[in-house]
């Protein structure tokens, strides 16, 4: 298969291609000065099924993405599959507010137009599968989550909250570790306790593991408290590390260790999700 990494997926990209089977498309992406970008393919795909690997975020990731497919198409390619590590806008799912702009519905009908079949990574809301017009599969990071955290010391994984108890269940499940969710009590009118449903964390290495990490504050406020309940040590884990307002920073006051894929490429990015789109396309 040929593989198209776009700028935003170059680590991803890069181990794909170290797996055999996947060979790389000569292609040509370049920003002009004022900042456009310009794709070029440099070789007949003609017959050929091409990878395509890039996110949706920020926008200028979007507008090379659209770009990319539509030069693999020029050159002949007969199957396009576009992989979308991080999709961009997934949050803005529906109108929240009367006359909202469903962003994640425009950026899946642009993205899903040009291509076979899209392929997410633990997008937001699985509603939003719904709104390509193509084959459209959203991929799970959390069993190569599971494993590094378990090669990394965490004694049992936990989810922030109780719509998101499966990430953690699947993290765990695969690396064979307890797994939990964490639950609110309102105390009283100031204090709001986090505490895991059931699991005792006295003396245990946990890791808390979310979909997406934005400004930390969910992690932090989490890892205080199980800090007071008596864990040892707290792993901050994620898929997407957005990470916006110095929340790395926040996050290693609060944690002993903070970890993400590289769906966005970040400092923290330590675990690779190559694998998960390489057995999807297989
Ligand atoms: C919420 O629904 C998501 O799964 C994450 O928990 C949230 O985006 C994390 O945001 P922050 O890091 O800003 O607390």
């Amino acid at each position: 298969m040929k593989v198209v990494g776009g700028s935003s997926s170059e680590m991803i990209t890069k181990d794909i291609l170290n797996m055999p089977g996947f060979e790389p498309v000569d292609v040509k992406i370049i920003r002009y000065p004022d900042t456009e970008c310009y794709v070029r393919v440099r070789e007949d795909l003609s017959g050929k099924e091409v990878l395509v690997i890039q996110n949706t975020y920020p926008d200028e990731n979007l507008v090379e993405l659209l770009l990319i497919q539509d030069a693999v198409r020029n050159a002949g390619a007969s199957r396009v599959i576009t992989a979308i590590p991080y999709f961009g806008y997934a949050r803005q799912d529906r109108m929240f507010e009367e006359w909202e702009a469903v962003s994640a519905r425009v950026m899946a009908k642009a993205v899903g137009r040009n291509t076979d079949r899209v392929l997410t990574v633990d997008i937001h809301n699985l509603k939003v599968m719904d709104y390509f017009d193509t084959e459209a599969e959203n991929l799970t990071a959390m069993k190569v989550i599971g494993r590094y955290l378990k090669e990394n010391g965490a004694d049992a994984i936990l989810s922030p909250d109780a719509g998101s108890k499966d990430r953690a269940r699947i993290a765990a499940e695969t690396a064979g570790l307890d797994w939990d969710f964490l639950e609110k009590t309102r105390l009283d009118g100031e204090t709001v306790q986090i505490k895991p449903k059931s699991l005792d964390v006295r003396g245990k290495c946990v890791a808390i593991v979310d979909d997406i990490i934005a400004t930390g504050g969910t992690i932090i406020n989490s890892a205080n408290q199980l800090k007071e309940q008596g864990a040892s040590r707290i792993i901050a884990s994620c898929t997407h590390g957005l990470f916006t307002g110095g929340a790395i920073d926040k996050l290693a006051q609060a944690c002993d260790f903070v970890v993400s894929t590289d769906t966005l490429e970040r400092p923290t990015s330590e675990i690779s999700i190559a694998s998960v789109i390489s057995e999807a396309v297989e």
